[in-house]
């Protein structure tokens, strides 16, 4: 086990935020996307969910390619499927920049992880909560992103998960030791309130839904309220 080296600074101008579309208003999807890229976002994070990985279904390639249409930022989709093999090429044609699979769902990940990159497309691998930092050790150089579940995939708007902050820690040191060029992304339960504090573990890229799509406030003032709450974290850190 990787040793904890304890909470650091960051700088927020290096922080990316990824909206995840889970808890738009789908019906005027074009709509949200362009409020959040006007907000200032760098990613979009688009769920996809088979009923089988996770209790819950939602989108497909579709509607990738319906995104791609509107936007020129970067689409990170996060595959909660089983036998993601069989449907990455399908998210690469439908313009993933970067495709995200989870540990628990491959058997032969090393393969899975050059399967995405000969696409032309960034590779990600995911790790649920209870799934152990040593289920991406041997793979943590051929990857272009390490993402961390602090929630149980499925559903928006689920708390995050406290003990993921000391997984993010150890995840950085991991990255770091092993000079690895990966993004370090987080999902699950992020808001205003944990944002910095995720950000000083080492985080660098946060997956935002209903953080960002909510009823509460607009698009562009959720985003504002997470890069302040990043701004005013780094002045602390
Ligand atoms: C969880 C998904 C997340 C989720 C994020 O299954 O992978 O991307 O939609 O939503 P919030 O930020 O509301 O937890
Ligand atoms: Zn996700």
């Amino acid at each position: 086990m990787e040793a904890d080296p304890g909470a650091g600074g960051y700088r927020a101008a290096n922080i990316r935020l990824a909206p995840s579309i889970l808890t738009a208003d789908l019906g005027r999807l074009a709509d949200e996307i362009r409020a959040a890229e006007t907000a200032g976002v760098d990613w979009v994070h688009l769920d996809v969910m088979d009923g089988r990985f996770v209790p819950n279904i939602s989108i497909g390639p579709l509607i990738v390619s319906a995104v791609r249409k509107v936007t020129n930022l970067p689409l990170d989709v996060h595959l909660m499927i089983v036998e993601p093999e069989k449907y990455v090429a399908a998210f690469a044609e439908a313009g993933a920049n970067s495709i995200t699979v989870h540990a628990e769902a491959s058997v032969h990940l090393h393969r899975l992880i050059y399967q995405i990159r000969d696409l032309g497309t960034r590779a990600g691998v995911a790790i649920n909560p209870a799934t152990p930092l040593s289920a991406v050790e041997e793979i943590i150089n051929d990857i272009n992103v390490l993402l961390v579940m602090s929630v149980n995939p499925g559903f928006g708007g689920q708390s995050f998960i406290p003990s993921a902050l000391s997984k993010i820690r150890r995840a950085r040191s991991l990255v770091d030791r092993s000079k690895s060029s990966a993004d370090l992304e987080v999902d699950g339960g992020i808001n205003a309130e944990n944002i910095a504090e995720a950000a000083r573990a080492g985080a660098d890229v946060f997956v935002a839904g209903s953080s960002v799509y909510n009823k509460t406030r607009s698009v562009n003032e959720s985003v504002a309220l997470l890069r302040g709450a990043l701004l005013a974290g780094e002045a602390s850190s």
